[in-house]
């Protein structure tokens, strides 16, 4: 079941990882897409709640602005729950040619869901993005840092969903 991003708790254990995040990065302001994107590794349903943004704002520092314009522009981060597997569905030149739509397509099918929307189970997303250097894999999906491919069968998309439970 998918949370209100709203309710979101900031534990002390989070923040303590989020510290450590923080030193790792030499709370280096250049750093900051590799910050949020360790930062939101450490949530379960891969985004950064307004909480947490405010907390590495306030830490780095930085404005809470430049935090939400990263947000809006790298696909990998995200200010909204996602699944605790976010399927990200390369939509570049060689994916494309590669059939891409056909993944895409089964993908939703199977999973019920369209973009923006999440299994009833909590367990996937679907989002597009661009190229992640898998062209040798095309078509590709990337989960949680990890590329599969080429994905060209429904049974191949079947079976890498299992390996989720
Ligand atoms: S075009 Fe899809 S991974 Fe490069």
């Amino acid at each position: 079941m998918i949370e209100d991003s709203s309710k979101f708790e900031l534990t002390e254990e989070l923040k303590a990882s989020i510290d450590k995040i923080l030193v790792e990065h030499y709370h280096d302001f250049t750093q900051i897409v590799g910050i949020l994107l360790d930062v939101q590794s450490k949530i379960e349903q891969h985004y950064i709640p307004k909480i947490v943004a405010c907390y590495v704002a306030e830490k780095l520092p930085v404005k809470l602005s430049v935090i939400y314009d990263c947000m809006t522009f790298y696909d990998a981060l995200s200010d909204k729950p996602r699944g605790r597997y976010p399927i990200e569905i390369c939509d570049s030149i060689a994916c494309k040619v590669n059939n891409n739509e056909f993944l895409l397509k089964t993908l939703k099918e199977l999973l019920g869901i369209d973009f923006g929307t999440v299994t009833y189970d909590g367990r996937f997303t679907i989002e597009k993005v661009s190229c992640f250097g898998a062209c040798d894999r095309a078509p590709a999906v990337k989960i949680n840092g990890i590329v599969y491919g080429p994905l060209k069968t429904k049974a191949q998309m079947r079976g890498l969903l299992e390996q989720f439970v």
